[in-house]
């Protein structure tokens, strides 16, 4: 059974009671297990995943490219600053859609540059945790992989 990698990063094991204004009050588990539901109806294994460290994401993302397997990436706050992990997209081929909860370019503007968007396939955001199964859908789907 084929694997997609969803790999969350800083701050998102505190969804559930972190700026619930903004996140709202679904927890990390809860969108974990939505999405395994969906993936098992599809066939699909999932392999998810959080870290704090920037690290541990570039580690998981250049296993998912060796693997040639697809990868699901919120990044969090390393969207906006993290060149190692657009690196680790680049170098390691790895398909990737980037996914956000809230609308990042309705919030402050530090928020509207992402270093993921250029090396990503796609990018989902702004719809709460459905954003994570669009994504699914959009990886599962059958869509063509577009390259730039
Ligand atoms: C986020 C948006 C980021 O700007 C923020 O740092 C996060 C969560 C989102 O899912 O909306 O941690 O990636």
């Amino acid at each position: 059974m084929p694997s997609i990698h969803v790999l969350n990063g800083p701050n998102l094991n505190l969804l559930g009671s972190r700026e619930p204004a903004i996140y709202g009050s679904v927890t990390l588990a809860e969108i974990e297990a939505g999405l395994r539901a969906r993936a098992t109806a599809l066939g699909v294994d999932l392999v998810f995943r959080q870290s704090n460290h920037e690290g541990d994401l570039v580690t998981w993302i250049q296993a998912a490219g060796a693997a040639g397997e697809p990868v699901i990436l919120n990044a969090g706050a390393y969207t906006h600053t993290s060149i190692a992990i657009a690196d680790a997209i680049k170098g390691s081929g790895a398909r990737v859609i980037e996914v956000h909860l809230s609308n990042v370019h309705a919030r402050e503007s530090f928020r509207h540059k992402s270093f993921i968007s250029p090396v990503a396939e796609g990018v989902i955001l702004g719809f709460g945790p459905l954003s994570y199964d669009l994504a699914l859908e959009a990886l599962t789907s059958g869509a063509q992989r577009k390259k730039s």
